[in-house]
């Protein structure tokens, strides 16, 4: 299992010390969620953020896109540094075209699915991404409740991308995700948990990644 804590949950004051955080527990990826106000009920992080973070760490820094219209967006966020960029499935008629560009600016491509939004909708994407993120709480906000009907969804995509020839596609999950669920996440064959609330919230974010991740190794799934 990957870890990608979700610094939208940290001290927004202070992202620098939330990356160093991530580097110090063993984290893999640097979440970042992008939010425009329009596709989402919030507003986070723009590209300058996200250049900035660049040039704090080593980490590959995963965005998020939860906007409207990322077509208009995507050039500018590969070009602040960002390593994997999914755009939500609701957002985008034109995923080819999206996957495409996000491979061309040299990124990994992925694709976000509300909890409302079918995994069978992905099918014919499917063997050109890189991976999926499976969205386990209606996106907007960091701190909401595990839907755990996300688990069968996780599922259902895990055979989608065995019956496509066992497809390189990577399933991420992300929203809700804690020390009570992560087992059965992983059970369900998600690979990248996507972790705020459970990090950031935490007295010690650098421990809490440790364990997160000694759990996932630990425990018999
Ligand atoms: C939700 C975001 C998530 C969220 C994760 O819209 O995409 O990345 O911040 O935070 P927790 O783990 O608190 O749900
Ligand atoms: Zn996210």
């Amino acid at each position: 299992m990957k870890l990608a804590p979700s610094i939208l949950a940290a001290d927004l004051a202070d992202l620098g010390q939330a990356v160093a955080a991530c580097e110090a527990g063993g984290a893999e990826l640097v979440h970042v969620d992008v939010m425009d106000g329009h596709f989402v009920p919030n507003l986070t992080f723009g590209i300058p953020v996200v250049a900035a973070l660049r040039r704090r760490t080593r980490l590959p820094l995963d965005v998020h896109l939860m906007v409207s219209n990322p077509d208009r967006l995507l050039a500018d966020y590969l070009r602040a540094g960002a390593a994997r960029i999914a755009v939500h499935w609701e957002t985008a008629p034109h995923l080819d075209r999206l996957v495409q560009q996000i491979r061309d600016g040299g990124a990994k491509a992925g694709v976000a699915v509300n909890p409302a939004t079918p995994v069978e909708a992905l099918v014919d994407v499917l063997p050109r991404l890189d991976y999926v993120l499976l969205m386990s709480v209606n996106p907007g906000f960091s701190g909401q409740t595990f839907l755990p009907r996300s688990l069968d969804k996780a599922r259902r995509l895990a055979r989608q991308i065995q019956d496509g020839g066992d497809l390189p596609v990577e399933i991420a999950m992300d929203g809700g995700i804690d020390r009570g669920n992560m087992r059965d996440v992983i059970a369900a064959g998600v690979e990248v948990c996507v972790v705020g609330t459970a990090v950031f919230a935490a007295a010690d974010p650098v421990k809490a990644m440790s364990e997160l991740l000694s759990l996932s190794r630990s425990e018999k799934l």
